[in-house]
């Protein structure tokens, strides 16, 4: 299995200081910066674009990994290349041609990704799998942080997992201390968490928790 990632949301972050949450979340020992990208039509909210990609790169040289849950993902690539974004996730329930989309990204230098919705079947990414550098399976509704975690979209990791060894796959949405074990045993090595990081009254700790999870 792939060396453990810790991705914090910063969507559960203080928007008013997004540069010193970056830095305060990888001195406690983050890999990646999760950060949720919503157009209001994908999802029922609005969040961050491009711009603001570009302005936080220009304070930090981490690891951008950037989760698009908007429609027409396509007119975003240029964009989020040139702000700065290391890793493009789009959703596959967002675009009619998957295999395009990942060419245009990777030709744009970012890596790339394909999440999928909870209702969305896994399948679905399998004949991609093979030239993602990830692929991001959401654990509640994308949209909102601080919801439950979906324990029955287990089985799509585990089959992910059992196909793809080598592949890094993300799980998204209620991970914390009471559920990591769940994604952990199922094979995901890349957490992303929102609520459970910053809400915490020791965020490092979580964050060491989560990694030893993935890691045991
Ligand atoms: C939800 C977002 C998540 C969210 C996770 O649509 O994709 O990244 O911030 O938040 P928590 O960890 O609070 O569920
Ligand atoms: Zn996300």
């Amino acid at each position: 299995m792939p060396t453990a990632k810790i991705a914090p949301s910063l969507l559960s972050g203080d928007f008013a200081n997004l540069a010193s949450e970056c830095k305060r979340m990888l001195d406690l020992g983050a890999d990646y910066l999760h950060m949720d990208v919503m157009d209001g039509h994908f999802v029922p909210n609005l969040t961050l674009g491009a711009p603001i990609i570009k302005s936080l790169r220009k304070h930090t040289d981490a690891f951008l990994d950037c989760h698009l849950m908007v429609s027409e993902p396509e007119k975003w690539v240029d964009d989020f290349a040139k702000a700065g974004a290391s890793l493009f996730v789009f959703h596959i329930e967002a675009t009619k041609d998957a295999g395009a989309l990942i060419e245009r990204v990777k030709a744009a230098g970012m890596l790339v990704g394909i999440a999928v919705k909870p209702g969305t079947p896994v399948e679905s990414v399998f004949p991609y799998a093979a030239d993602l550098d990830q692929v991001l399976i959401m654990t509640v509704e994308p949209g909102f942080g601080g919801q439950s975690f979906m324990a029955n979209c287990m089985p799509k990791v585990r089959a992910l997992r059992d196909r793809f060894p080598d592949l890094d796959i993300q799980v998204d949405g209620g991970l914390g201390l009471d559920t990591i074990d769940q994604a952990a045993a199922a094979g995901a090595n890349v957490i992303v968490a929102g609520t459970a990081i910053f809400g915490a009254a020791d965020p490092r700790a979580v964050i060491s928790s989560l990694r030893q999870s993935v890691e045991a």
